[in-house]
């Protein structure tokens, strides 16, 4: 039987899932992306060129292989249209015919960056350190039933209604929150309008197109943005995005049945990032934090905001495998911890002097527990570029070996630097 395959972010995002999904998609016939929108940065390196992806599933690069973007995902057309330029100049191909965008995706328009500005600002310290692309106020939109989508797009009458009509309710709200602009909803009509031109002959009913592949027996790689632990049901809520990245939003996100996703494998760096507020109990604000964040290059796709660091945080990837029901993982940037003589792992959050049984739904008990670590051995060798497991320094194995033991789940690979050939490849999974 085919099998579909969930690829998530087993942490707060940035895990390596570009790269993971680049080199799994040989395997696939096609990648959907279900959620989420251009916040989603995912670097994927081909030989010696490195390519930034926000919208367009990291499948791109295997030019057999069909791309997907499903109305789960929310959608900045001028976005899609610089990152298909960008990859047709980058392939020489184009992308018409390969990348399908579903009709029914929520679009994001500038007016809701501006929300999110004011919004932001208004929070002041309480801030969420969103990637102010405008995201959680398209969604907002969409749950609120007033959303513009893709096959308004299509239409410029509708079109032209819809936004001047969303516009005057924007500018109502803006003039609440003090904002000194109002809005003129005209340049918005001709632009959108420009746009639903360009990005035509890409949209489709994408959830008839992918049960169409599941009916004639090809495979579909499902590809989550952003990482367990920012799901708005799930993740550290407030400080999460705004769509359900975990494994459950597959289905909803792309229109396909929970029955045709077989396996979820998550994916995890061999320490932990984090980027804007929110709690994090193995962050080292100190030297070390700096030590991983230098080696591991840790600073956003784009725009460039220095990532937060931290230890391994075991109970964490523990409720994202029990989240996601991971059947294997991928621990990624094993490398960058080659230079610590002892590598704490976190195996147990304390609250109040007590173990807690929970990953705790509340963002102030999550900042205020203790982390226990268990203080493994560091293997100060360079595992840059290592492709095989025997190859790895016992101390580097053990350390493999008690994540994937606390987890109870398989390694299915073990990635060791950006490139698609720096990476250990497993039996399992
Ligand atoms: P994503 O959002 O999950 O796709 O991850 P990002 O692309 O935002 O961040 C991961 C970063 O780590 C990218 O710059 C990758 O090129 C890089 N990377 C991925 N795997 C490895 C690895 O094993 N070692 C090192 N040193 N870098 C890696
Ligand atoms: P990928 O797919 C890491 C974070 C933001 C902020 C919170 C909400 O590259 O892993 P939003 O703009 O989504 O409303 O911001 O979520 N965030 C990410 N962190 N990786 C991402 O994507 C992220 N997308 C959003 O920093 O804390
Ligand atoms: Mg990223």
């Amino acid at each position: 039987m085919t099998q579909n395959l969930a690829v998530v972010g087993a942490q707060w995002g940035d895990e390596g899932k570009g790269k993971v999904v680049d080199i799994l998609s040989q395997r696939f016939d096609c990648v959907a992306r279900y959620q989420g929108g251009h916040n989603a940065g995912h670097t994927i390196n081909v030989g010696n060129r490195r390519h930034v992806l926000h919208l367009i599933p990291s499948g791109i690069f295997q030019p057999r292989v069909k791309c997907v973007i499903g109305s789960g995902v929310v959608l900045d057309p001028l976005a899609l249209i610089e990152e298909t330029d960008a990859i047709e100049r980058a392939m020489s191909i184009p992308v018409e015919g390969r990348l399908f965008v579903s009709n029914r995706c929520h679009l994001i328009l500038p007016y809701h960056r501006v929300l999110e500005a004011a919004i932001e600002k208004q929070l002041g310290e309480r801030r969420i350190g969103t990637t102010s692309r405008g995201i959680g106020p398209a969604y907002e939109d969409k749950m609120g039933r007033r959303g513009l989508r893709v096959c308004d797009l299509m239409d410029p009458q509708t079109l032209a209604d819809k936004i001047r009509a969303l516009v005057a309710e924007k500018n109502r709200t803006l003039e609440a929150l003090k904002y000194p602009q109002i809005i003129d909803p005209e340049p918005l009509v001709d632009s959108y309008t420009q746009y639903g031109e360009r990005i035509r002959s890409l949209v489709i009913d994408t959830s008839a197109y992918l049960n169409d592949l599941i009916r004639s027996g090809k495979s579909i790689l499902f590809e989550g943005a952003q990482g367990t632990l920012l799901d708005v049901d799930h993740g550290t809520f407030p400080f999460v995005t705004s769509s359900s990245a975990a494994a459950g939003g597959v289905s909803t996100g792309l229109g396909i049945s929970p029955k045709h996703v077989h396996s979820v494998l998550g994916v995890s760096k061999a320490y932990t990032t984090r980027v804007g507020a929110g709690p994090f109990p193995t962050e080292c604000t100190g030297a070390e934090g700096e030590q991983i964040r230098d080696r591991g290059n840790e600073f956003g796709s784009t725009p460039g905001r220095p990532r937060r660091c931290g230890w391994f945080d075991g109970p964490a990837a523990r409720y994202a495998t029990m989240v996601n029901a991971l059947d294997s993982i991928v621990v990624t940037k094993i490398d960058v911890l080659d230079t610590f003589s002892q590598v704490p792992f976190c195996v147990d959050y304390k609250y109040k002097g007590t173990a807690l049984q929970h990953f705790p739904a509340d963002a102030a008990t999550l900042a205020s527990v203790e982390p226990v670590y268990k203080i493994l051995g560091g293997w100060q060798t360079s595992l840059a570029g290592v492709k095989e497991w025997s190859n790895l320094p016992p101390a580097a194995q053990d350390y493999l070996k008690f994540l994937s033991d606390y987890l109870g789940v398989a390694i299915s690979m073990v990635s060791t630097g950006p490139g698609r050939d720096e990476t250990i490849h497993l039996e399992n999974g």
